[in-house]
């Protein structure tokens, strides 16, 4: 192969004059008179080449049978394009290539959809095609920039004294809540490994192991529904710490945000990042990850509530739940579409309905005013802070379906109401989440992160008189109403451990048999530690304004967790099962 001397994309005016040669596909072919003039395409961008047959016959004559995605190499002359030819809607568009040497290294069909920008094409036909999609540069640009992460946070955690440290994928499950992806075992027959859901126990035990301070760029594996934000597997920047108070965590986490915001978005970030507590940000928005780009919090108006004859109202109070809304400030021209739409909205999350009130210059409008004194009107004027062309809308129902509605109910109007700014990036730490969750089917406790989390020291003493009460020392990062990561300080003595199992109803076998490993290991001198994990392709979904996880991971899977490309997952030979002992039944 020549040489290539430089790439497409680089070339500009103070290259005019030297002889070049670039490789690239063809991006487009026109002839004009004589002239074929062709768009080469490489990673770095795109560069005219003019193959004139007054200069260079045999590679003029060569060109003309070029076609779109044709692999080439070009020798020419880099020259300053003549006045009024320039193209200013591309970096290289003051300069083209005089071509004097072609070489067709391969040809192309045409491809199903087209290799440009703005493209109609369907998700599925692109995934089928994803070597191609991977070709448009709004793609191919958002894993440039994922390589740099990459590097910014291996130097930032290197240079802060991290050391990398790689931990098995054929493992034993991790209890991270989700379904575990099995491995079944040939030596070992009707065994499994299990991917990891996290390198959590793994992490744990480096600490115990003296390293001190740990991290690793790692796939985690869950099998658990898909979303916008969520794939099967996925990439942690993996977190560990002994020794180090929360507070330092958080401002090393806050440092690292900075070292990769501030370069790639080209913004400044406000630091220490503000802290919600989980009761907090569920009061305030109804959400353990609010999206802070814009207030419209959830206000409590049960007292209020109480005070009328309103049985919505009175029963949802009777039966312990609550009754709250929100102000949506100037918007008393909803239609009675618009609120039957909003009412659709919050039915869909669970609430029985919702109650609007419309306040206007001299009255206020509601479906419920009948049933409302004026001293609760003016009561609930004043809780909501409501001036005329306000639009109140209430829930009243059990805690978690008034949070759940509302929260949703929040989103929905910051986004239909354009109140969102979507250059704005708001960092928050949202901590003290609950130790425990309860499971009303299995009817009993769950830890709510994982089973290693510490309690929070005051709370101790309710572990077994009020389990319900106990606070985690666990925190999340949020961006934008995003989680984008998740750690907590571990428990590291035995005896607590074993505290928290019973509550889990974990029994001391069971513990023994899923996690025996790390319960000897807390015995033999376990270092007070703690660490978090953070969602890398949230993070570059972030920096790249990605409104999906899989335009920044190069082969993702589809909602249904099928690769397109490849069609895995995918039906084994019967001899590779019989290996492996196992039966099909479907
Ligand atoms: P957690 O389960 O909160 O914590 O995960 C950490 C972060 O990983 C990201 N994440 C995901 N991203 C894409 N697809 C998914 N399916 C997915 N699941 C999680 C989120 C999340 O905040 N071992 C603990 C961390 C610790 O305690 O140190 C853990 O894995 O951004």
């Amino acid at each position: 192969m020549q040489k290539r001397t430089h790439y497409c994309g680089e070339l500009n005016e103070k290259h005019a004059g030297s002889r070049v040669f670039v490789y690239g596909w063809v991006q487009r072919r026109r002839d004009h008179g004589g002239l074929i003039f062709v768009d080469l395409r490489d990673r770095t961008g795109i560069v005219q080449v003019v193959f004139n047959p007054a200069l260079h016959e045999e590679s003029h004559e060569a060109a003309r049978q070029l076609r779109n995605e044709y692999v080439i190499g070009v020798e020419g002359l880099v020259e300053k394009r003549p006045q009024g030819m320039e193209n200013p809607s591309i970096p290289t568009g003051r300069i083209e290539i005089l071509a004097e040497k072609l070489i067709i290294l391969n040809e192309a069909e045409t491809p199903p959809f087209p290799i440009e920008e703005g493209i109609t094409a369907s998700e599925d036909l692109r995934l089928t095609y994803r070597y191609l999609d991977l070709r448009r540069p709004p793609l191919r640009n958002n894993f440039i920039l994922r390589h740099k992460v990459y590097q910014i946070v291996r130097n930032f955690l290197s240079d802060r004294g991290f050391i990398e440290v790689e931990t098995p994928f054929l493992t034993k499950s991790t209890p991270e809540g989700a379904r575990d992806y099995l491995v079944p075992s040939r030596i070992q027959p009707g065994k499994f490994y299990a991917l990891p859901q996290s390198p959590q126990l793994f992490k744990q035990l480096l600490m115990i192991a003296g390293f001190d301070k740990y991290f690793q760029i790692v796939k985690c594996f869950r099998d658990e529904d898909l979303r916008a934000d969520r794939q099967p597997e996925f990439t942690q920047i993996d977190i560990e710490t002994s020794f180090m108070e929360r507070e330092e965590l958080f401002r090393i986490t806050e440092d690292l945000m900075k070292a990769l915001f501030e370069p790639l978005r080209n913004i400044q970030l406000t630091t220490p990042f503000p802290t919600l507590s989980y009761q907090e940000a569920m009061d305030r928005y109804g959400s353990d990850k609010p999206d802070l780009r814009f207030g419209m919090e959830l206000v409590d108006v049960s007292d209020i509530a109480q005070r009328t004859e309103f049985r919505v109202f009175t029963e949802a109070l009777a039966t312990g739940g609550q009754v709250k809304g929100l102000n949506v400030k100037g918007q008393a021209a909803f239609s009675r579409k618009d609120l039957d739409l909003l009412t659709e909205l919050v039915k869909g999350c669970g609430a029985k309905g919702l109650v609007w009130m419309k306040i206007t210059e001299n009255e206020v409008q509601s479906p419920a005013l009948k049933y409302f004194s004026e001293e609760v009107v003016s009561a609930l004027r004043d809780r909501f802070k409501a001036e005329p062309q306000d639009l109140l809308l209430l829930v009243a129902d059990k805690p978690k379906v008034v949070a759940t509605a509302l929260s949703n109910l929040r989103l929905h109007l910051g986004r239909k109401l354009n109140l969102i700014d979507s250059q704005a990036f708001k960092f928050l730490w949202v901590t003290n989440f609950p130790l425990f969750e309860y499971n009303e089917e299995e009817r009993r406790f769950e830890a709510m992160h994982h089973p290693f989390t510490a309690p929070v020291d005051e709370d101790i003493p309710l572990l077994e008189t009020d389990p319900a009460k106990v606070r985690a020392k666990a925190y999340d990062l949020v961006l934008n109403g995003q989680e984008i990561g998740g750690g907590s300080t571990r428990i590291h003595r035995t005896d607590l451990q074993k505290r928290v199992f019973e509550l889990l109803n974990i029994k001391e076998e069971e513990a023994m048999k899923k996690f025996g490993f790390l319960l000897q290991a807390l015995k033999y001198g376990a270092p007070p530690h703690g660490g978090i994990a953070l969602g890398l392709d949230r993070i570059v979904m972030n920096l790249t304004g990605s409104e999906s996880i899989r335009d920044v991971i190069a082969f993702p899977k589809t909602q249904k967790a099928v690769c397109l490309m490849t069609d895995a997952p995918s039906f084994v030979d019967k001899k590779q099962l019989d290996e492996l002992r196992i039966q099909v039944k479907i």
